[in-house]
Formats: C-alpha cells, structure tokens, sequence
C-alpha cells in the first residue's frame, strides 16, 4: 500500500509484511500476543534523524525473543531495514519506534505454545514523552503505590513486556492522590521501576539505583556511562522506601524522554523542591551528547 504524507503524520505500522498508516493497524484477535501478553518489545528512540544504541536496542530484544523460547520471522538486518521504512514513511525527525515479536496463533484448537507461528510487529510514532514540558523544568510528582511489581521469579523482569496490569492500576491510585506517576514496590519494601522507566536517587552526591526486579533500561545503562565520565559515584543496590523518602534528588529514566527530574514522593518534597544539580547535569549532558551523534546511528 502506498501511503499518502496526510496518512503518515500520526504514524506507520509494519503489520504482516505491509506498512500501513497507524489508524489501520490491526493485531489479529487469535495473536497470543493479544490474548496472554506473550509477547516482547523493545522501543528505540530517533532524535534529529539519528537512532539511539539502535544495535544495543537489537541485541536486547534478541536476546529476550530468545529467552521466550520464540524465533522472529525476521532476522536482524530485515528488523533494522524494517524500522528505517517506518521512519522514513513517517517523516519524522523525532521518532518513538516499537518493535514486538508474540507468540502468534496456534493451528485451530492447539493450546500448544510450540505449535504457534511467532509473530512480528512494528510501529513508529512521532517522539513520546513521558512527561509534559512543565514536568520536565519542575519536577515530576512520584507516588509509591501500595501494589507490589509483579515478582522477577514470576515473569523476569529483564523482558521488555507487556504484563502491565499491575502499572496501570497503581497509574490510577497515583493519579487520586494527585501524582504525576508511579512507582512500585518489591516484596521487600524496595522500590522497582514505574509504568516505562527506572528510578535513580541522589544521596550525598551519590547515586543510586535498584540492582535488582528492573528492566535492564538502555536509559539507565547510558546514565552509568555519564554519570562515570563526569566523575559521580553510581552504584546499584536495593532502595528501600524509607531511603528513597529522604533523597536528596530523584530522577527516572526513559527511551521516551530521557531523564526525568522527580521533586516529591508521596507528600514529601525532595530536595529544594526543585530539580536538583546533578539531575540537571546528568539531563544537560545526555542530551547535548545525543544532538552531537552519541551512540547514533543515522536513519
Ligand atoms: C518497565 C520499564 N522499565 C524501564 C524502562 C526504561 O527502559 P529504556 O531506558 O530502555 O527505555 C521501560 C521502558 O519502556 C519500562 O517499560
């Protein structure tokens, strides 16, 4: 199908084998994707026509097809020819691009997973982010949910899935209580991760963020590297709630909007109340090295 600009300009979806405007973009219902969320994502960014750790993108959700037991339809430089057609169709210079394997359907009354052919998917959409402009200059308001994060010896972590029904709930108890977003708990009392980031926290000059019941967050793993080229102290270890109360900063990180500055949790004010100095570098430095071609890759 060709598409016309005036279809292109809210986004294209790859959808068995034909690109077609987003708003046309059917899942079929039997897809197992659909039904069990058996399915694996991953989401890369575009910033001024150039992808982001796109090889390190593609190795993460190779690795997580692999541990789903699945086998793509499409190898590695079809995904990555795949992904340049939807930027390109779209036009967009600042890009939100997913790509999704699922389990796909069994043969008629096999309830089999062996027996499904896996699936492939992709859409691209112009840049999200997850948090408004004013959010990002003021600070994000965190809630700690009462809901714990699904366990990590329930479904690993490590995947980049869609068992988000514990995320959307506590997005609903964050929003009565007046948070911007939420964050969730382990059985310990520790926090996790939120509905698409990770959590950092600040404390005496260090930084700190949960090793373990987290996404491997390409985000996360870029603050490591700037945080060491700018000579502050990261470590990785459990956060318990009563620590992250009294951080002296807080900030979450994201394919979808980079680092985000938090500035209370629950009805406690972090910091100054205002972003603090080294969220503001961290933030300053990751976006002046990605305009400058950083871990890019030009569409
Ligand atoms: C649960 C969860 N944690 C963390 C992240 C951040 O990962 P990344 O930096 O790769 O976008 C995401 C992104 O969607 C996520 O869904």
């Amino acid at each position: 199908m060709v598409v016309s600009p005036v279809e292109n300009q809210d986004g294209i979806a790859f959808v068995e084998g034909e690109y077609l405007p987003i708003s046309e973009a059917k899942i079929p219902i039997l897809d197992w994707g659909f039904l069990r969320s058996d399915a694996n994502q991953d989401t890369i960014s575009v910033w001024k026509g150039i992808f982001f750790r796109l090889e390190d993108h593609l190795d993460r959700f190779e690795r997580n097809v692999a541990k789903l037991r699945m086998i793509c339809p499409y190898n590695r430089s079809q995904i990555r020819s795949i992904m340049r057609e939807c930027v390109r169709r779209c036009g967009f210079s600042d890009a939100y691009i997913q790509i999704i394997a699922t389990r796909g359907i069994p043969p008629s009354g096999v309830r089999d997973p062996r027996r499904c052919q896996n699936r492939f998917y992709a859409f691209c959409l112009p840049y999200v982010w997850i948090a408004t402009a004013e959010q990002q200059q003021n600070g994000l308001k965190l809630i700690v949910s009462s809901i714990q994060r699904i366990p990590a010896t329930s479904v690993d972590p490590t995947l980049k899935h869609y068992h988000w029904l514990d995320f959307e709930m506590a997005l609903f108890e964050a929003y009565e209580q007046g948070g911007d977003t939420v964050v969730l708990v382990d059985q310990n009392a520790c926090v996790t991760e939120g509905p698409g980031f990770n959590l950092f926290m600040v404390n005496s000059g260090a930084v700190i963020t949960p090793k373990n019941g987290v996404l491997d967050g390409m985000t996360r793993q870029t603050l490591f590297e700037l945080c060491s080229e700018l000579n502050v102290p990261c470590e990785q270890k459990a956060i318990p709630v009563s620590q992250l109360i009294g951080a002296d900063e807080i900030f979450l990180s994201s394919t979808a909007g980079g680092l985000l500055p938090v500035t209370s949790v629950n009805e406690h004010t972090i910091g100054k109340g205002v972003p603090g100095p080294i969220s503001q570098r961290l933030r300053k430095q990751y976006w002046k090295k990605r305009e400058s071609g950083w871990h890019g890759t030009p569409v």
